[in-house]
């Protein structure tokens, strides 16, 4: 059989100036490049785009945003769009994480705006859901991850689906310490899968999120339906993010 890839995905959220971006990344790229068997993506800082794409210029390292505005254009002070990020070298960008959510209160009917937006401006848009501990106590898991699908998919065809990616990112387990257990997050990441299928999408990645740690990676590669992951913390430091990388080794 073959052996499942794991699609790694760092978000650095509000951390590192383009300097330190540029050298992280060299390391990094330095260290992988006798070929890497997952593939690499850092959703880095909007200053740090552009020094990023050229520390990993040569490798297989991916760069993205971790946000940008729904509009082409237009008087939004202090916003920055698909095409700018575009420009810069970004190939894909973050959209509805939690954190954008919760604290900028972002709404589905936006998130989908951005999404299409994305799609448009050749970037290919990272969704992230998930459910609050409120909604899990409630037992609200299922119609929540399927009203935040529901409402990212609306409009989008085919062709656009298919360049999704999908991060299931428990709210409660962002930043905490809390880690879903593997077959929670599985249990969600099914969910995902079979709401995938009915659009004939089942092939979209489903990234896990949420207090990632090296030694919870062989676990969670090992759940049918989890694809890789997106790392908050244990990916600023290049010794934590590292193991997570050659995770097939620990
Ligand atoms: P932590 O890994 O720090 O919990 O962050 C997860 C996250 O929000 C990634 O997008």
């Amino acid at each position: 059989m073959m052996k499942k890839q794991a699609i790694i995905v760092a978000n650095w959220k509000m951390h590192k100036t383009a300097a330190e971006a540029a050298s992280f990344i060299k390391a990094v790229a330095a260290s992988v490049q006798d070929g890497a068997p997952d593939s690499l993506l850092f959703a880095v800082p909007f200053t740090a785009i552009q020094a990023a794409v050229d520390a990993a210029s040569g490798s297989s390292i991916k760069i993205g945003a971790q946000n940008m505005h729904e509009a082409e254009q237009g008087a939004y002070t202090g916003e920055i769009s698909a095409a700018m990020l575009h420009e810069a070298g970004a190939s894909f960008v973050i959209l509805g994480h939690s954190e954008r959510r919760r604290l900028f209160g972002e709404s589905d009917v936006r998130i989908r705006a951005k999404v299409k937006r994305a799609l448009a401006s050749g970037l290919r848009p990272l969704l992230c859901i998930g459910e609050t501990l409120e909604e899990r106590e409630a037992g609200e898991i299922e119609q929540v991850l399927e009203r935040q699908l529901e409402s990212a998919f609306e409009g989008l065809s085919y062709l656009e689906l298919e360049r999704l990616l999908i991060a299931y990112e428990p709210v409660w387990a962002i930043g905490t310490g809390l880690s879903a257990t593997p077959s929670m997050a599985q249990e969600a990441h099914r969910i995902c899968r079979a709401f995938l299928e009915k659009f004939g999408a089942g092939f979209v990645p489903l990234l896990y999120g949420g207090s990632v740690k090296a030694e919870m990676m062989r676990e969670l590669m090992a759940e049918k339906d989890i694809d890789g992951v997106l790392v908050g913390n244990a990916a600023l430091q290049l010794g934590s993010l590292l193991q997570i990388i050659n995770w097939r080794n620990l």
